[in-house]
């Protein structure tokens, strides 16, 4: 049998011609977390399945159905990750980096789900993420917030929208759990099959139905916001007073639930009008119980994901796409004596230069060839002729230069002069 393997369905490679938008979005989140006191974080791609059950909550979509878990070969029940917080959490308490600290911290890397593939929904994917602690405030949901809204400006990014909205507090959930449920339970023939099973078991989770049959009754669902306690209320109003300060646009969805549990209080979502069906580009919010949860003294926390993928679509789709890199200069060597090559493609690179050198035998005019697709701007040419006389041949690739035969010591400063100009 002579089949090729393909990548795993939902698993895509991100090719070198898209790399380059992928690497700008990182250097820009990078330079703004670096600039806002955020330290960057690397997590294992693997924890224990628990440490997601007790975070992410052992009854949603994405503990029950999505999780990649598996046992190990020592009988360990793992998971690959399917998000950042919950390990986030799990490293912050076990290396004590919460004692008397508010620290803040980014990572990025993939996250694992078995959802159905579809555009901008994939079962491996790329979230940037940042998990603050320690700051009860709604200064800092904002601060997120803020920060997010600099990262589109700063990308180039037009036509996403902010949808926030507060959970409130469990005790507030609680009293409002009772209301949907009287409230839904009053109206049992109207419910989907998928919203019969949530009123049972997370009633809030049928505000987030997407059945059409379902809107007109959730449009008159009882809201969670009109029964909030009076400290809850006044987060998310200071939440919505800085916003407003600081102009930055939001819509209140009371539809927003989220689909982790370990939300308090305020959530968000920016939303990108070019994503179609998966169109959250970003989501986060504040989860004050995680950190108790997971066995460390009570603390607030408050963070966010983006799904990088959707991000690099958004971008393409407004015409934002990195320049893709091009060398400086290739070095084409033909019947040279041997090293000759590389030893001049080094000399160009500590002169600052970005350089690629041909290292095979290929003939005169293909190696060009092969220099003119590079972009280079500069083709030095090494020949049995040009060693034997100790010159190098300079043949500017772009625009209409002449090729010229410079003495070999001059070559760094001709071709640095050429690439650059
Ligand atoms: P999430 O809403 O599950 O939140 O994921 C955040 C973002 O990851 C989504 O808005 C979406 O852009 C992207 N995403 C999620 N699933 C997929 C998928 N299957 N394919 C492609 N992109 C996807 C979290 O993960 C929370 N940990 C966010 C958070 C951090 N909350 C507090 N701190």
């Amino acid at each position: 049998m002579n089949s090729r393997l393909q990548a795993v369905r939902g698993m895509n490679d991100l090719l070198p011609e898209a790399i380059g938008d992928w690497q700008r979005v990182e250097a820009v989140a990078r330079g703004i977390f670096a600039d806002h006191g955020y330290a960057e974080i690397r997590m294992p791609l693997v924890e224990r399945s628990e440490l997601f059950a007790r975070s992410i909550g052992a009854a949603t979509d994405i503990v029950e159905k999505e999780m990649y878990a598996f046992q190990d070969r020592s009988g360990d029940m793992l998971a690959l990750r399917p998000e950042g917080t919950a390990g986030c959490v799990r490293a912050a308490l076990q290396h004590g980096l919460l004692h008397n600290q508010q620290p803040r911290f980014w990572y990025q890397g993939p996250m694992f789900r078995y959802e159905r593939p579809q555009k901008g929904r994939y079962r491996q994917f790329q979230q940037i993420g940042a998990e603050c602690f320690g700051i009860p405030d709604a200064d800092i949901d904002a601060e997120l917030i803020l920060l997010t809204a600099r990262l589109w400006r700063e990308l180039g990014l037009s036509g996403v929208t902010l949808e926030i909205n507060t959970l409130g507090t469990p005790d507030d959930r609680q009293v409002y759990r009772e209301q949907l449920v009287a409230y839904f339970g009053g109206h049992r023939g109207l419910l989907d099959e998928d919203s019969k099973r949530r009123l049972e078991q997370n009633p809030l989770r049928i505000l987030d139905s997407k059945a059409p049959e379902m809107q007109a009754l959730i449009d008159e669902a009882p809201r969670l916001l009109d029964s909030l306690g009076g400290a809850s209320r006044a987060h998310f109003d200071r939440l919505c007073a800085i916003l407003d300060r600081a102009a930055v646009s939001y819509e209140i969805n009371t539809r927003l639930v989220r689909g982790l549990d370990y939300y308090t209080h305020t959530v968000f979502e920016w939303v990108g009008e070019h994503l179609g069906a998966q169109n959250a580009l970003c989501g986060g919010g504040r989860y004050d119980g995680l950190v108790e949860q997971l066995g460390g003294k009570p603390l607030p926390a408050t963070g966010f994901s983006i799904g990088v993928e959707r991000l690099v679509d958004s971008l393409r789709a407004v015409g934002v796409s990195a320049a893709s890199a091009t060398p400086d200069c290739f070095v084409v060597s033909v019947a040279a004596p041997a090293g000759e090559a590389l030893v001049a493609a080094e000399e160009l690179r500590d002169a600052g230069l970005a350089v690629i050198c041909n290292c095979d035998a290929a003939g005169f005019k293909s190696q060009l060839r092969r220099a003119d697709r590079s972009g280079a701007r500069v083709a030095v040419i090494l020949g049995e002729q040009e060693s034997a006389t100790g010159q190098v041949g300079i043949k500017p690739l772009r625009g209409d230069g002449e090729q010229q035969t410079v003495a070999r010591a001059d070559l760094v400063a001709t071709v640095k002069q050429l690439s650059k100009g």
